[in-house]
């Protein structure tokens, strides 16, 4: 099966570094498909030749997060969904696009730009028959966050401190989801609005499964194979000093 791998990005200092070491991961895993979807009103020429010089398999988007989304942000310094749209039009994407041809078989995987991803963890999601979950390390304010495995194999519950009782108390690292159960669902979403902190996930999975649907990877989920890294910002204070620096240079 392919793996398609929707990933959010938007443009910042770090962007051609995060894509940089994402691609540097895709080129060790067969069958990838990238979607990449910016947070911009046009698709940028920095993202363009890194896509086309990558050699990846790759589908480039882009759809700019709401206004509305991004004032609440700054008005209340609430927390809004971060790549929530890029997400949906990545589902859209694939849903136009391989809609008409359901012989494919595909999962597919949300990861976002600043991750840290293992080359064992896209072996285990390939064989995801609707849903699968596994651990994701530096969640929630703990080591990791991870499904509770019962001694049939079963998800039945949640190991996290921040809101256990979320129906899916899991990062969009953890999981990843058959592409036929994604295009037999069309209405199936992310959703922008009205959605709490910490239920993006469940507002996407709970209209796609069942807890008790749910396929444990990474030994019964004992092991950690993803990473929810953030990259620091670079301190950039001396920018614009004694005509430091070229801006005809990307970084
Ligand atoms: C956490 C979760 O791991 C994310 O999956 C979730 O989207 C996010 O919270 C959230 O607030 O909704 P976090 O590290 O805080 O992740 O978020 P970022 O990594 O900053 O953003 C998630 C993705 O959205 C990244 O791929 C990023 O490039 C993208 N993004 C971020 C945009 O496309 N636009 C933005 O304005 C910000
Ligand atoms: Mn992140």
């Amino acid at each position: 099966p392919t793996i398609h791998v929707i990933t959010p990005t938007y443009t910042r200092a770090v962007q051609k570094a995060e894509l940089t070491r994402l691609t540097n991961t895709f080129l060790h895993v067969s069958n990838l498909h990238w979607i990449v979807v910016e947070d911009s009103p046009r698709r940028t020429p920095l993202v363009s030749r890194l896509l086309r010089s990558s050699g990846l398999n790759h589908t480039h988007l882009n759809v700019e997060t709401p206004r509305v989304h991004r004032i609440r942000k700054e008005a209340r310094g609430s927390r809004v969904p971060r790549g929530t749209a890029q997400r949906n039009l990545g589902l859209r994407w694939l849903r136009e696009n391989l809609g008409r041809t359901p012989r494919h078989q595909g999962v597919v995987y949300f990861a976002d730009d600043d991750n840290t991803y293992s080359l064992e963890l896209f072996e285990e999601m390939r064989s995801t028959k609707k849903v699968s979950v596994w651990p994701v390390a530096f969640v929630g304010g703990l080591r990791y966050e991870s499904p509770k495995i019962n001694n049939l194999g079963k998800v039945y519950g949640w190991s996290t401190v921040f809101d256990p009782r979320r129906p899916f108390a899991i990062d969009m690292a953890g999981f990843a989801v058959n592409l036929h159960l994604i295009l037999s669902k069309p209405q199936a979403y992310f959703k922008l609005n009205g959605v709490k902190g910490g239920y993006q996930e469940s507002s996407l999975l709970g209209d796609l499964v069942t807890l008790n649907e749910l396929e444990p990877k990474a030994e019964n989920c004992t092991k950690v194979l993803v990473w929810h890294t953030r990259t620091e910002r670079p301190v950039l204070v001396n920018e614009g000093k004694k005509g430091f620096t070229d801006f005809n240079v990307e970084i």
